[in-house]
């Protein structure tokens, strides 16, 4: 646990920051480099931890990666990839990231075999990856369990085979494409995600000679071919980043324009957003949101798979439900533990009762089992300083937006999470007038 920020509220935000590329879709189209021949280059590529992680674990597998930081442009080459030489190389990197499990399918076409250390990531739930071995394994891949981590080997290569996942699971997707891009054969993925991650995914896959179509009904058809070349490839905004800041704007009374954000990836955000009593304004490389003033209003809200509202949304934005007026509704059926950040909300002054049955939406997989996953956001409540500590990386975002939402000085501890996803978000703080240091 590290990084302390001093937090002084009560001033509104406002201002310009720009957000740059998707966190979740760069780390996805840095490993997809490794299926290549030659040279891929990526442009847009944010300053984050999670960068840093995707380039060390592709350097520990023997690829060259140059990454010219300020232009944002990352350039692979896999050259003669190996498995890293002392798997333990790999342990303080996966203990910060999910992403090695994607490495699993390019280096078993590449390699035969991959090695997988046990996967850290954000505390939101169990967060299996039982739908990923499921499609490695109906692939070819046979398992050995070590004691660092998981042996992958298919000596044999991967052959398509029909998947059905048992949810639209953003990772068993990618990994499914990943995967079955030089698999011999057709593979037909039902129930996949559709993010605009994953489409950008599969344009940098086609890019590079895959042959892939998208149905309306989530399925994806994937031909595999035996060769794939580098790609070239401007990565899309960062959309969780563009509302995180939108939702900043709304709960602390001020006005940002988000250069960047892009309102086809962004509707289910902007709808959200207008309901509650939020201004936005779209031109033709940003979005400036504010709170015009006067009420906000209570809504129900549910989060749900692309192309529903984000998961990666919903703490950012119940921030800004606190400061609305009446009773407002939460249902979050992507991560059965996703609630736990507002116990520190109300240590702070809000209003919000969490409860484990299925509320203002349809059942979800949790409704009968033991999650708290459905809240009740009673406002406004002013917020009242605290000292908190940050759970995860969305939670945390969400608590530096409730300090400066409330008047005085809080203490916010473990804020170096937060790194993983915002680039600089310290000096975009600092561009919208927040009172932010960093103590520790
Ligand atoms: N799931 C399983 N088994 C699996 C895989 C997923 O049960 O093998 C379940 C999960 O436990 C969860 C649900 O399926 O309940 C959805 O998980 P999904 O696989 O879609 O999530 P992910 O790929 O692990 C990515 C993002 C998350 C984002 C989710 C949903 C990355 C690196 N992470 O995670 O981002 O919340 O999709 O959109 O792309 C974040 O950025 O803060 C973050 C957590």
């Amino acid at each position: 646990m590290s990084g302390k920020l001093r937090i002084t509220g009560g001033t509104p935000l406002t201002g310009e920051i720009t957000v740059r590329g998707a966190k979740n879709f760069v780390s996805k189209a840095m490993v997809a480099a490794l299926l290549a021949s030659d040279t891929s280059v990526l442009r847009n590529v944010p300053l984050i931890r999670d960068v840093d992680v995707v380039t060390d674990l592709l350097r520990l597998h023997g690829a060259r990666v140059e990454y010219s930081q300020d232009a944002g442009i990352v350039e692979i080459t896999p050259g003669e990839l190996h498995l890293p030489d002392d798997p333990e190389e790999m342990d303080g990197l996966a203990g910060s990231s999910r992403i090695p499990i994607l490495f699993a399918g390019p280096l078993l076409h590449k390699l035969g075999e991959a090695f997988i250390p046990d996967l850290g990531g954000c505390h939101i739930g169990d967060r299996p990856v039982d739908f990923h071995m499921r499609v490695l394994e109906e692939f070819g891949a046979k398992r050995i369990q070590e004691p660092a981590g998981l042996h992958l080997v298919a000596e044999k290569g991967l052959k398509a085979k029909p998947v059905r996942l048992p949810y639209p699971s953003v990772g068993a997707t990618e990994q499914t494409l990943l995967t079955a891009v030089m698999a011999e054969g057709i593979t037909m993925l039902s129930n996949a995600a559709v993010e605009p991650e994953i489409m950008d995914l599969i344009a940098v896959l086609q890019k590079m000679g895959a042959i892939i179509s998208v149905d309306t009904d989530r399925t994806i058809r994937i031909e595999g071919v035996p060769e794939l070349y580098g790609y070239s490839h401007t990565s899309l905004p960062d959309r969780i980043e563009a509302g995180s800041w939108a939702a900043a704007a709304l709960a602390t009374g001020g006005d940002i324009y988000v250069r960047g954000a892009k309102q086809l990836d962004m509707m289910s955000f902007l709808n959200v957003f207008r309901k509650v009593g939020g201004a936005f304004e779209i031109d033709d490389v940003g979005i400036r949101f504010w709170h015009p003033g006067g009420e906000l209003h209570s809504i129900s809200l549910q989060t749900d798979v692309h192309p529903g509202f984000m998961t990666d949304w919903q703490q950012p934005m119940v921030v800004a439900l606190t400061q609305a007026s009446g009773i407002s509704i939460l249902h979050e059926t992507v991560y059965e533990n996703r609630l736990g950040f507002t116990d520190a909300l109300v240590e702070m002054g809000a209003h919000i009762q969490t409860y484990r049955e299925c509320l203002g939406g349809l059942e979800c997989r949790f409704g009968q089992r033991n999650f708290y996953h459905s809240a009740v956001i009673q406002g406004p409540t002013p917020l009242h300083p605290a000292d908190i500590e940050v759970p995860d990386l969305r939670g945390g975002f969400s608590y530096l937006i409730a300090a400066l939402a409330a008047n005085g000085t809080s203490y916010v501890s473990n804020t170096d999470i937060i790194d993983r996803g915002y680039e600089h978000f310290m000096r975009k703080l600092h561009a919208l007038g927040a009172h932010v240091e960093k103590i520790e």
